[in-house]
């Protein structure tokens, strides 16, 4: 392990906090463990779905692997629960290389990156997930490490402030954000391996997911129960996962057979609609149509009329919605669509337009 000045140096504990399970109770690490074990595929090809991706990542692998040199720096973005931290996962496998997880509001200062870095073993995966709530001053210690394998610190302050340089291990660095938006430009311009959107996955893909799911927790159940969790999943494998269990959960309570009435009856009590809509997307919709006459209304407009965080909008609720081109997005603001009005059984005569 290299020198690291004493005022910056974390405990191990500090480091442990940091990195690894970041933020996870005793409860949560195991269930953690307990999901890695069974349902996230541990080879490329038992990943389901985002091909191209596979695709660019193979060459990209074989290619640092047949130089003898570690991958570049690779950054995923895309909604939550697509399979950004499993392919980083993955990653690690297929180079057989270690990965240490921490993730953007983790890190809270130089010296907890600077642990983190100096930390590293050659050929190291570090995994950096919500790399959007890096804070500016760490992004830029990261720019040196990224691109030069050396990491620039300041000790001290004022007239006596003086820069070091440690030599850092050669090391990948993979990152992940749902927020592709946030992230500065020469922060992009650093991920020299490629940035990846991960995209919705389609509805056969996710009934594939859903039965290895199943054989993997020993549930049975039918055909229709499977394309009706997976038809309500929208398009994401961790809800397909999620509902999976809440149905087993049902079924197991009420003594049934995991069929398609028991995954209506299940998905019902959890307040999940036909489309996979929850209770949140559709006051979302019916927010914007009946107070807004059908938009447009801004984000901020909405989320204060909601008392929800625009974030929290933008990240979980917006990007099915525009996916099954309910809402429209436009430069004066969100806008329901012929669709939303349908599904919500919204006279069409409450919109503005129609007045
Ligand atoms: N479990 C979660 N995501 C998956 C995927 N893309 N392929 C296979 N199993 C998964």
């Amino acid at each position: 392990m290299k020198e690291i000045p004493k005022d910056l140096e974390n405990s191990e504990e500090q480091i442990e906090e940091i990195i690894g399970t970041v933020g996870a109770t005793e409860e949560t690490k195991k269930e953690t463990s307990f999901l890695d074990l069974t349902l996230r595929p541990e080879k490329f090809d038992e990943y389901i779905g985002q091909n191209s991706i596979k695709e660019n990542l193979r060459i990209l692998l074989a290619a640092a692997k047949g130089r003898n040199n570690p991958p570049e720096h690779i950054l995923f973005y895309g909604p939550p629960g697509l399979g950004k931290t499993t392919l980083a996962h993955l990653i690690a496998k297929e180079t057989g290389v270690q990965m240490k997880v921490t993730s953007g509001p983790a890190i809270e200062k130089v010296g907890d990156l600077a642990s983190i870095l100096t930390n590293l073993t050659p050929g190291d995966l570090l995994f950096i997930d919500e790399i959007h709530r890096l804070n500016k001053a760490i992004e830029e210690v990261l720019y040196p490490a990224m691109e030069t394998g050396q990491l620039d610190i300041v000790i001290g302050k004022g007239p006596s402030a003086r820069t070091i340089q440690l030599e850092l291990a050669p090391f990948t660095l993979v990152a992940a954000t749902t927020r592709i938006a946030l992230i500065s430009a020469p922060l992009r311009s650093r991920f020299s391996g490629g940035i990846f959107r991960l995209e919705f996955y389609t509805n056969e893909e996710i009934e594939q997911i859903v039965r290895r799911s199943a054989k993997l927790l020993n549930i049975e159940t039918s055909d229709d129960a499977i394309s009706e969790i997976a038809k309500r999943s929208r398009y994401t494998p961790r809800t397909a996962n999620y509902l999976l269990k809440r149905c087993r959960d049902y079924a197991q309570i009420h003594k049934r057979p995991l069929d398609k009435k028991t995954v209506d009856e299940a998905l019902k009590l959890i307040g999940i609609d036909p489309l996979g809509l929850t209770h949140s997307d559709i006051v979302i919709l019916k927010t914007i149509i009946e107070k807004f006459k059908g938009g447009p209304v801004g984000l901020g407009t909405l989320a204060a009329s909601l008392s929800e965080e625009e974030a929290t909008i933008e990240e979980f609720n917006e990007p099915y919605l525009l996916q099954l081109g309910f809402i429209e997005r436009t430069a004066r603001g969100r806008m329901a669509t012929d669709a939303a009005y349908k599904h919500i059984d919204s006279p069409a005569k409450d919109r503005g337009t129609l007045l």
